[in-house]
């Protein structure tokens, strides 16, 4: 009897527990409600009113007792509140939801969502049994960005007409909104995608699409066609997506075979099922920092009074911004900058990767470069800083060392001596003649 009534204790006790554990990982969302101003018809530039709204979230379905424990705050129309049900829980991720009193938010936005037919290439999907009735509802579609870049999150709601309980049925995200890449590495560039399974646009086909985006440029990378099983023709080679991920875990991630400079750009990742649709944006960097080489190699002697000019070239670098620069190290260990020196413009490689040079004039007198030293070119690039180094020495300098101290020393006493010698010797000549004379004399 009390073995029971523990085990009761327990079991509800793990139950809170779970209960408590399970809500506490899902946010409750400020959002940007963005919707066309109405009384518009259209054209280029349709204003927009934007209005303070709150997602509270939770992967069960809401009570009433659970509603009414819940308290908006009064700053937000009641008419701009929302009950979300979220079954798979896409909203409840760390990054959606900073500690309370964080300075920094997530960005989230809603949007009114028109249920609409396919792009062309997947009107096949929508030959399907259709559900008319079921799109009779509230649409709504998000667009959350995590914090940090961790995660960022488009999902497609419905509430029944009026009701301000929608329910996510599609989920697009990816937990890599920036990636960085060196050249030539194979990159990943993440996308997922969740369907409510108890929707009845669950199973009747889907499609997923990556475009790329580059400054107004776009062309479409990889396109799978779930209905027929087959990949739209592209002219994109290298590209892949896992079919068996895509089909087990919605795992829809690019793969780039070896990135290349002209990868650099946007991709969006879009899921298409019948009438909806939900995308997301990743941002490839592909960043490769600077070789380095200084010219003449090696630098030749410096003769004060004379000029000799030194070339430091970086190539093979992406993005095109770096920092070039010039850094001398003396006898005394100590470095100093020499300045810019003359930087070149960029040219570019067929590979898309930048060029760069900076020639500096040295002058051992004005620059104080002594008996000579370390001459260092640094480029500062977005991956990373690099340096490369030559020696420079300085020959027939005014100011002495000490071993030509001690060898003017040296010097200076073999002279000496030698004209003591040649003195002595001479004297002592003149006094023997005169001795002989004198003796003559005697
Ligand atoms: C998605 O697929 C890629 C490529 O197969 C894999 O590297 C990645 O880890 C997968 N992501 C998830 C979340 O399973």
């Amino acid at each position: 009897m009390s073995e029971i009534s523990i085990i009761y204790k327990i079991s509800i006790i793990a139950f809170t527990l779970y209960f408590r554990a399970s809500g506490s990982g899902c946010p409750v969302l400020e959002c940007w409600f963005v919707q066309e101003k109405p009384g518009h018809g259209g054209g280029f530039s349709v204003p927009m009113s934007q209005e303070k709204s709150l997602m509270f979230i939770r992967t069960e379905a809401y009570s009433e007792e659970i509603m009414s424990d819940l308290h908006p705050p009064a700053d937000i129309s009641p008419s701009r509140v929302y009950y979300v049900t979220d079954p798979a829980g896409t909203f409840c991720s760390a990054a959606l939801n900073p500690p309370k009193g964080s300075v920094n938010k997530p960005k989230c936005e809603i949007n009114p969502f028109m249920p609409h037919g396919m792009v062309r290439w997947t009107s096949a999907l929508t030959d399907s049994a259709q559900s008319p009735v079921y799109l009779q509802a509230d649409w709504f579609s998000v667009a959350a960005q995590g914090l940090d870049e961790q995660l960022t999150l488009s999902n497609i709601m419905r509430a029944p007409s009026a009701s301000k309980e929608p329910k996510v049925i599609l989920s697009v995200s990816s937990k890599t909104a920036l990636v960085r890449s060196r050249l030539g590495e194979p990159v990943l560039l993440d996308c997922g995608f969740w369907v409510d399974p108890s929707s009845p646009v669950h199973g009747s086909g889907f499609s997923v699409e990556w475009r790329y985006q580059f400054r107004g440029e776009g062309r479409l990378v990889l396109a799978y066609d779930g209905k027929n099983d087959r990949f739209a023709e592209t002219s994109e080679t290298g590209a892949d997506i896992d079919i068996t991920g895509l089909y087990e875990t919605g795992n829809a991630s690019l793969i780039l075979e070896e990135s290349q400079v002209r990868h650099s750009g946007t991709y969006i990742c879009t899921v298409y099922l019948p009438h909806l649709l939900a995308q997301v944006a990743v941002d490839l960097e592909i960043v490769e920092p600077p070789s380095l080489s200084i010219y003449p190699s090696p630098l030749p002697l410096l003769v004060p009074g004379q000029l000799l000019l030194i070339q430091c070239e970086a190539s093979g670098f992406a993005p095109h911004t770096l920092d070039l620069g010039w850094e001398f190290t003396g006898a005394d260990g100590k470095s100093r900058s020499l300045g810019q020196g003359g930087v070149t413009g960029h040219r570019q490689a067929s590979d898309g990767t930048f060029s760069q040079s900076s020639r500096l004039e040295l002058d051992s007198g004005k620059m104080r470069l002594g008996r000579g030293g370390d001459i260092t070119c640094v480029a500062k690039h977005a991956g990373g800083t690099r340096r490369a180094t030559a020696t420079l020495s300085v020959i027939g300098v005014s100011a002495p060392s000490i071993e030509d101290s001690m060898a003017m020393v040296a010097v200076a006493l073999l002279l000496y001596g030698m004209i003591k010698f040649l003195y002595w010797t001479f004297s002592s000549s003149d006094s023997s003649d005169t001795e002989l004379k004198n003796k003559k004399e005697k």
